[in-house]
């Protein structure tokens, strides 16, 4: 199930900085998937509270990334908040605009961004179903116009509906693309410009259905929701609607599916276009049913519970690498590629031990003790052997030609303490190598500092991995690995090396 739009071999660098207007529900849920991939924000929303809000949304994303990937993230891009527009549109690379959904206000802000941003500058609108035509009507280089329309939570649903209008170049959607692929989104090309774009055309038939049913008695809300949580939710996450019903066509197909139940669509069972009508009691109605459903739990328990839930769907669709599963794939293998760029040495042989790994240690790292558990080391040494592989060219196609290095001893020694919050790094040397072992030495200190703070010593063997047995390594791996090791050989042996457990007298 490989879609045309199959962003994982396109995943470009992020942008370095990004301006947005308004940081309500969707402003702060871009701010923090942006800031969360390391990109800076400049933020501008006249509101109050905005700064608070945001702090908010920011702590609900975290968490959420701390569950959804073992990938170390880049550090977090640095949040200004400005107050005025054009402080937040000057020199960024994206602009996008999440403010109130109204037209007028819209176009004035977006043509004042159009004033104000530098001529490069992409500009987006968050619009829900407003035509990118309309938006670009006074701007100056309305060309730079697109929509990227994203959905709720922003830092973790990775679609983004990306609409042009009349005056929008194609570059500046190809780039709208490549900017949010870059940060770990799905971009949805939505090729004619109509109300609402693709996914809100949907989601409107079915809210417009869910009222009517409410509305008429028929069902509560809660009833409602059971009705898709419990049945067709489940499946949408992983096939949508039609690979859903080409299934349910068995052996003869889709074209079997509509002999089948074509004929009940113009009887038919929906009320199309008609709405109910907003009245008071109506919405009363709403109101009571909906607060009763949430039982008691807060918007923010509601939250973490949903954010809880969108990220072991996530993980599960990667595990089976499809639909958004395997966007998130794509979006790790481009977190490991910036880690492994930075961390290049400009002549491939660097006379020092590597810096593999930089990371900042989440609370959810601590244990009873009130310091990190002892099996994070292992992960964080692990992650430094991970990226020296790749340096040293164990790469996806090296390991789908049958051969990998799989680690076979560790010895993990414990020098201090680590607790939240503090940024450490991974410096790794080789020690020894030959042609079906390579035998390496971790050192995990604090970022700035070169005392450690844990280290670890590890055998590796080289391994063919069909006939699960030792192998000799293949080119270029060998060659890269013998150098790797003749440079680090001029190094101190390490005072932890070679240590064996026991008392000493
Ligand atoms: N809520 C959703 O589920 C959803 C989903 C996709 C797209 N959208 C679209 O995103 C946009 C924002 O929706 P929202 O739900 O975040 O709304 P919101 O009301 O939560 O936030 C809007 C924010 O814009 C700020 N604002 C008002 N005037 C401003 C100005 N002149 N300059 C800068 N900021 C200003 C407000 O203070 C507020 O914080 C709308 O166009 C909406 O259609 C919403």
């Amino acid at each position: 199930m490989r879609s045309a739009s199959d962003w994982r071999s396109v995943v470009a660098e992020p942008p370095t900085a990004v301006g947005l207007l308004g940081g309500g529900v969707i402003g702060a849920g871009w701010a923090a998937r942006f800031l969360l991939n390391g990109v800076d924000v400049r933020l501008y929303d006249p509101a109050p509270d905005a700064g608070r809000r945001l702090e908010e949304m920011l702590a609900n994303a975290r968490r959420a990334y701390r569950r959804l990937t073992l990938t170390p993230l880049p550090a977090e891009g640095r949040l200004t908040v400005v107050d005025a527009l054009e402080a937040a549109v000057a020199g960024v690379d994206l602009v996008q605009e999440s403010t109130p959904e109204r037209l007028e206000l819209k176009q004035r802000l977006l043509a004042a961004v159009s004033r104000a941003a530098g001529p490069e500058t992409i500009i987006c609108s968050s619009t829900s179903g407003l035509r990118p035509s309309q938006l670009q009507a006074d701007m100056t280089q309305p060309e730079r116009l697109a929509v990227g329309h994203p959905f709720n939570p922003v830092y973790l649903l990775p679609l983004v509906e990306v609409c042009g209008g009349a005056q929008t170049a194609p570059e500046t959607l190809d780039r709208a693309e490549a900017l949010y692929a870059s940060v770990g989104m799905h971009p949805l090309r939505v090729r004619t410009e109509i109300d609402g774009f693709i996914a809100d055309r949907l989601l409107e038939a079915l809210w417009r259905e869910a009222l009517w049913l409410v509305h008429d008695d028929v069902a509560t809300v809660e009833e409602v929701d059971d009705a898709i949580r419990y049945g067709a939710g489940l499946r949408w996450a992983i096939m949508g609607t039609f690979l859903t019903y080409r299934i349910a066509g068995g052996q003869s197909g889709m074209r079997h599916f509509m002999e089948q139940f074509g004929p009940a669509l113009s009887a038919p069972w929906t009320k199309l276009v008609d709405v109910p009508e907003l009245t008071p009691s109506f919405l009363d109605k709403l109101d009571a049913q909906s607060d009763a459903q949430a039982d008691g739990l807060s918007v923010g328990e509601l939250e973490r519970l949903r954010d809880d839930c969108l990220v072991a769907i996530l993980q599960g669709l990667r595990t089976h690498d499809t639909a958004s599963g395997r966007t998130l794939a794509g979006w790790e293998q481009g977190l490991l590629a910036r880690v492994d760029g930075t961390s290049a040495g400009s002549d491939g042989q660097p006379a020092g031990p590597l810096e593999l790994v930089r990371r900042e240690v989440p609370p959810e790292w601590i244990d009873y003790n009130g310091h990190v558990h002892e099996s994070r080391y292992l992960q964080m040494f692990g992650d430094a052997t991970d990226a020296l592989l790749r340096r040293l060219g164990v790469d996806q196609a090296y390991v789908a030609g049958g051969h990998s290095y799989y680690t076979v001893e560790t010895h993990l020694s414990h020098l201090q303490q680590l607790t939240a919050g503090e940024r450490v790094r991974v410096l790794t040397q080789v020690l020894d190598q030959d042609e079906r072992r390579l035998h390496v030495f971790h050192s995990l200190t604090r970022e700035h500092d070169h005392e450690p703070v844990a280290t670890a010593e590890q055998m590796l063997i080289h391994v063919d991995t069909s006939a699960a047995r030792a192998a000799p390594v293949r080119e270029p791996v060998g060659a890269r690995v013998g150098a790797l090791a003749a440079a680090h050989a001029a190094l101190p042996a390490p005072r932890q090396a070679g240590r064996r457990i026991g008392l000493r007298s």
